[in-house]
Parts: structure tokens; sequence; C-alpha cells
């Protein structure tokens, strides 16, 4: 950062700005993200400038190519940025004029700070939503590619951490899938607030100028117009609706790491993860933790923690523009940032986990995990649902004293508690049994599930 000590703006001031209040109100050292929108912004105003007569087509012209150029310098890493010119729209306007000449100071027309920037927050925050709906199929393609092996895979499905019944591995898997699923219209109800184009409310009131909102949308892809130019250069809520959606992803993204984790230790041994998404630790040799999903679910943190922050920034402000909302970026970049790694691990991790079958089984087999069924097999014999869960009530008693599953009892022992048992209830009893008699759309039969993960597939494309 070089120190270039001139204003766009000092024409009414009598003395330099106070050097700490220079870098206090200074935003280069974030907002340098949003160069490449605000120049994108700039070249489509610029080229309704002139196609509504107030540049000529020289003007425009140069205008393009000093602003591709310095693009280019961006690219490359050798845009010099300076606190002194405050925030990438002014680094980026006064470089085109230090570049182009006198012409560069035409850029401005028509156009406040206040709308370019919220022009340029909702091109950024586009393209990130597009990255990161791109990420999220990738991690669905990731669970897909994993279930279609383990529908036959039983497992305990758990209801306060404790074995309640029977599942396929892949029905647990694809319950991940439909939650992502929800993240994914979340994020594109949102990305259609997004796309609205607050260019042409200037300041705050709109501008004197003869401009063409409706051309200067078309070019830079927005589909619709902000009706209220007010509203336009102050509000952040769809940066907040952003933040929202990304809670509610990285919640159920933390959802799965505290399952994996949970899994991948040796009290549950479910799944084990490569090395290559493990660390150890310095002082015990033994052991093999599950980093990355502790850190997702770590991050999960800052991320409600950016939702309440732009919450809080935006609550009680007055229309229209005030300077609160240049604290709008850092949140929303760490957010993109966060979204986007977090994403990025599980869609490598996912796809590498190694089911450990025979664990799974064997738990599964402790835990009375049948006993649903017992109750549903006696009600089929005329009992009411009721009674019948009193009577494998009694019968897990019996269980729990001899250590004994449910399939381990004998016949006398069932018939002892009701004489509507029979021979045939140990079909029942079986983990199979359990879950193919689960077959309805949603349910755990391995052929519903594999029914759901086709069409999962299709779906995805
Ligand atoms: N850097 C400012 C921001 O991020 C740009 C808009 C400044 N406008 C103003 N009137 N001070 O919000």
């Amino acid at each position: 950062m070089t120190d270039k000590n001139t204003k766009l703006w000092d024409g009414r001031f009598t003395e330099a700005t106070d050097a700490f209040v220079e870098s206090f109100t200074a935003s280069i050292e974030f907002d340098h993200v949003l160069a490449l929108y605000d120049i994108e912004g700039s070249i489509a105003h610029a080229t309704m400038l002139q196609s509504v007569g107030i540049i000529t087509n020289n003007e425009l012209g140069a205008m393009v190519e000093g602003l591709n150029g310095i693009a280019e310098d961006i690219k490359q890493g050798t845009m010099e940025w300076s606190i002194s010119l405050e925030d990438v729209h002014m680094n980026i306007e006064s470089t085109l004029t230090d570049r182009i000449g006198e012409v560069g100071k035409k850029l401005h027309t028509g156009r406040s700070r206040n709308d370019q920037v919220a022009t340029d927050i909702r091109l950024y925050l586009r393209d990130a939503i597009d990255n990161i709906l791109h990420k999220i199929r990738d991690l669905q393609h990731g669970i897909l590619d994993l279930a279609t092996n383990e529908t036959e895979t039983i497992m305990p499905g758990l209801t306060h951490l404790q074995i309640a019944q029977p599942i396929s591995f892949a029905h647990h898997l694809m319950a991940w899938f439909e939650m992502v699923d929800r993240d994914i219209e979340r994020m594109q109800d949102c990305r259609k607030r997004v796309n609205t184009m607050p260019l042409g409310s200037a300041a705050l009131a709109g501008t004197t100028y003869p401009i063409d909102r409706t051309m200067t949308a078309k070019l830079l892809g927005f589909d619709q117009i902000a009706g209220n130019s007010l509203d336009a250069v102050s509000d952040r809520d769809f940066a907040i609706e952003f933040c929202a959606a990304s809670s509610i992803l990285l919640m159920h993204l933390s959802r799965w790491a505290e399952e994996m984790i949970l899994w991948t230790s040796p009290q549950f041994g479910f799944i084990s993860l490569p090395d290559r998404f493990c660390t150890g630790s310095s002082i015990m040799p033994q052991k093999k933790n599950p980093d990355v999903p502790e850190l997702v679910r770590g991050k999960t943190g800052r991320v409600f923690g950016s939702l309440i922050s732009l919450l809080t920034l935006m609550k009680g402000q007055p229309l229209a523009y005030n300077k609160d909302n240049q604290e709008d970026k850092e949140p929303l970049f760490d957010t993109v940032n966060t979204v986007l790694d977090c994403l990025t691990a599980f869609s490598d991790m996912i796809p590498a986990i190694e089911p450990q079958r025979e664990q799974m089984r064997l738990a599964t087999l402790k835990g009375f995990a049948t006993a649903t069924d017992l109750a549903d097999y006696l009600v089929k014999k005329g009992l009411p649902f009721r009674d019948a869960h009193d009577v494998v009530g009694r019968l897990v008693a019996v269980g729990l004293e001899q250590d004994l599953d449910l399939s381990e009892l004998s016949l006398e022992q069932f018939t002892s508690m009701s004489s509507l048992i029979e021979e045939d209830v140990f079909d029942v009893l079986t983990l199979e049994g359990s879950l193919s008699a689960r077959n309805h759309h949603g349910g755990t039969a391995p052929a519903q599930v594999k029914l759901a993960i086709e069409q999962a597939r299709s779906r995805l494309g």
C-alpha cells in the first residue's frame, strides 16, 4: 500500500485527514476483493453513459481500455492500492485518471459510491452463490457415490443417541443429501433477490441524467432493477439472507461432522477416514484425530457470528446509506470463504469414507433394535399396539436380565409373555427383515433407498 494523499472529495476541506482517521475509515485492505466486479460495473455504466449521449464514443473507448488494463494488473497482482484513496472504488477511479487523463474524471457521472458499492457486492455475491451451488452439488454426488454401495449395510438408527431401530447406512447418508438439497433451494431463492441492480440510485435520490437502467442491468446480467433508490443504496438484507442460508447449511454440515466424529471414535467404529484427512497427536502415539470434521463443526460458529454481525449492523440504521455499511464486507467475505472451504473439505472426504460394516452390524445387534418390529408383529396378530408395547417391554426386561438379544430368547420365553407369539416370530427379529418391512416411500427398506438414490441421481443430472 502506498500513500498518495490525494482525495477525490477534498474540495471543501481545509486540512488534511488525520492519519488515524484515514486508516480507520479506509476499506481498501478488504474491499479490494470487489475490484474486478467494480470494473465490470464501471464498464457497463460507461457503456450506458455513451449510449444515452452523456460521454462520447472516444471517451468510452479510452475508459474501457484503461479499466481493462487495470483489471489485468489486478489479476497479475501488480496493482498498487493506496490507503489514502480509502476504498476500491476511489483507488480504481483515481488510477484510471492517472492512466487515461482527464476523461477518467467523467466515469463517475450519474453515479455515487453508494450505488456502486451495493452493485459490486451483489455481483460478488451472485458469483459466490453460483460457486457454492456448484460445490453443494459436488458434495451430493459424493454422497450418492458412497450410498450406492451401502443400501444393504445395516447400522443402528439412533434416537437420543441410543439404539432405536435398524436402518440402512445408505438411508442415513441420503438424509444428509436431503438436508443440503434444501440448502440449494435456499441459496437459489436468495440469489433471486441478490440479482437486483442498485445502479442508477446514485447517492440516495437517483440522478438528474437521462440514464438507461434497463441497459446497464442487461449488461451486468441483473434480473431486475431496484425500485427505490433509498432502499437500494442502504439495505443489506440480501447479504443477511445469504448469511442465514449459509448458517443453516453450516448447521447441517456440523451435524454430519458430529456424526463422523462419533462414528470414527473407537467406541463406535462405524467408519474410518483415510489417513490423509486426519492428524495425529504430538504426545499420544495411538491417536488418529478427525480434524477435518472437527474444524467444519468449529467453523460453523464464525458463520453464525457473521449472521449476527450483519443483523446487528443493520438494526436501527436510518435511511439511506451510512458508513456503518462498510462493515458489511468482512463478515460477508468470511462467510463465503468459510462455506466454500467447508464444502471443499467434505466433497473430498465423504466419498472416501470407509464403512466398517461388521462393526455397524454388531452394534445393531445390541440394544434391542427390533423391539418395535416385535410389537408390530403382535399388532398384526390382533393385539392393540399399547398392549403389544407392554409385552415387548417385559420381554426386553428379560433380555436385559439375562444379557440376551430378543432374537436369542427361546420360543417358551416368548409364549410365556403372550400366547399370540409363534415360531414365525424369529423372522421379524432379523435385522434384514426389519429393514425390508419398511417398504414405502421414504422408508429404510433397501429397495426404497435404491429408488431414492436413483431419483436423486437423475434430479442432480
Ligand atoms: N467504502 C464504502 C463502503 O464500503 C463505499 C461507499 C462510501 N460512500 C460514502 N458515502 N462514504 O461502504
